[in-house]
């Protein structure tokens, strides 16, 4: 009598184990990637690969919500520049709850051994529109080459933190790896993602830049994007192709936000395949 009642405990138990893991599973499942673009030559052509697409709109700001593979995927346009980019990644996981973001278009080159169409994989993204001076006299100039990078307040969860920079997500840098061998316009690299709202032309600013911050390539959304995620614990990585270098005087070309779209399709059906496991 008693063994049999524990028998019965013992199988509610698992019943409801069972139910809540599988539910939770579902729960995962059901959350969409979400990609990220500026422009619309950087989301275009990824809209165009979503099935059942919905075109909704939060505050004026663009998303599109489908599958690809049959899987949700919402491809979202954050329009150009730093704030624009957080209000929209904000917005996002809002109103998605994402299991990850992807952050991707075009950007200028600063490292000497990249070139345009050259695609970098952001190991890390950093805001490098934060520094700080130290104190000079009127008509002593300006010296730009003497600024101090300065940490970013981030709030993770309420608790305030000073970061330098913000990490790509291991396994979303492992899906963009393991599709680099695809992609025949130029080389796939790991590198550092610089954004700020600016664009910058000079060459001894970019060398500047390189040399202090590590950057392969400048743009505008990147970093704040990824604070955004950081802050509310969301796996984020950005991928950005060169569609101009001022280091090898090559001039913008729009063809290669088609180009890093492609590529950015191939890591989220990866990506969807690692999910799916
Ligand atoms: N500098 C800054 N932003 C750039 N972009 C492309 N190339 C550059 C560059 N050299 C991207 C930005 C922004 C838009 C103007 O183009 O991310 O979204």
């Amino acid at each position: 009598m008693k063994k049999s009642f524990l028998a019965v405990i013992l199988a509610v138990l698992m019943t409801v184990l069972f139910v809540g893991c599988s539910k939770s599973k579902t729960e995962e499942s059901s959350k969409p990637i979400v990609i990220q673009g500026a422009m619309d030559v950087e989301t275009e052509n990824l809209v165009k690969q979503l099935k059942n697409v919905e075109e909704i709109k939060y505050r004026g700001w663009k998303f599109w919500k489908g599958t690809i593979d049959e899987f949700p995927v919402v491809v979202s346009k954050t329009e150009i520049g730093m704030t624009n980019a957080a209000v929209s990644t904000l917005l996002a996981i809002e109103k998605f709850n994402p299991r990850a973001i992807i952050n991707q278009g075009t950007s200028g080159g600063h490292a000497p051994d990249l070139h345009r169409y050259d695609i970098v994989i952001g190991k890390k993204s950093v805001n490098f529109g934060s520094f700080k001076s130290d104190r000079s006299e009127y008509n002593k100039g300006i010296h730009s080459e003497k600024w101090i990078p300065m940490d970013i307040n981030v709030n993770v969860n309420g608790e305030m933190k000073e970061v330098k920079d913000f990490k790509g997500d291991a396994k979303l840098i492992s899906a963009a790896k393991s599709v680099a061998n695809s992609y025949k316009k130029g080389k796939v690299v790991e590198g550092v993602i610089g954004s700020a709202d600016q664009w910058n032309r000079e060459l001894d600013r970019i060398k500047w830049l390189n040399e202090k911050y590590g950057t392969s390539v400048e743009e505008m959304e990147t970093a704040s994007a990824a604070q955004v995620a950081k802050s509310c614990n969301v796996p984020f990585l950005g991928i950005r192709i060169l569609s101009n270098s001022e280091v090898h005087n090559e001039d913008y070309d729009r063809n290669s936000g088609v180009y890093c779209q492609d590529f950015v399709l191939k890591t989220t059906k990866e990506l969807i395949k690692e999910y799916s496991k």
